[in-house]
């Protein structure tokens, strides 16, 4: 194995499978997402609603090449039972408290894996009047057997593999590494 992430002190030693994707490949498809979605809102108020913690990345790059008025907050969600099986139970810690009603609802997601997540929020966020709901989604595995709304707006098709970098995390770590790797 070549490449300058062999030795990066921020993999705590573990190897690199492969890297799913490059600083600079995540970056031009970033740019060109921004695109998309500023032509897809001509008009109406826009709420980006970035999912905690694995958005937090893409988000903040994300936004600063969409090119009209938005506003930005946040959702954390939580599954019920144990993290590594997800029991489809998801619960709401922290949603925003400002009006929804007649706004358009871009949900920003780091990957789309069961899709459990995202079904709920749609439910929820469903219930609140909004003008329009969308997903984007940096990844997505097409795995998820039943997706009650497909994400308008994605990435990359992922490899169905653990991924971590760019806000992805293994057990918290890796976060902050700027490209996506498969470890070993
Ligand atoms: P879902 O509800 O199964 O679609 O899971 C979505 C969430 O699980 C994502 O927002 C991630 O936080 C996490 N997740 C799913 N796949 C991966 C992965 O390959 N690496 C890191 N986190 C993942
Ligand atoms: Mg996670």
């Amino acid at each position: 194995m070549t490449g300058a992430w062999v030795d990066d002190p921020r993999l705590l030693g573990r190897a690199v499978r492969h890297i799913a994707y490059e600083e600079h490949e995540i970056a031009a498809r970033v740019r060109e997402m921004g695109a998309e979605i500023t032509a897809a809102y001509p008009d109406g108020e826009l709420l980006v609603l970035g999912l905690l913690k694995g958005s937090f990345i893409f988000l903040s790059d994300l936004v600063r090449h969409v090119e009209r008025p938005i506003h930005v907050d946040f959702v954390v969600a939580a599954s019920y039972g144990d993290a590594t099986v997800s029991s489809g139970l998801v619960r709401l810690l922290y949603a925003p408290e400002m009006e929804l009603a007649g706004k358009h609802i871009l949900l920003v997601e780091d990957i789309v894996d069961s899709g459990r997540t995202l079904n709920r929020l749609v439910e929820l966020l469903g219930e609140r009047g909004i003008r329009s709901l969308e997903i984007c989604a940096l990844l997505h595995k097409h795995v998820a057997d039943s997706l009650r709304l497909e994400p308008k707006f994605v990435g990359f098709d992922a490899p169905n593999e653990f991924l971590v970098g760019y806000g992805l995390d293994h057990a918290e770590d890796f976060r902050h590494l700027p490209y996506i790797a498969s470890l070993e």
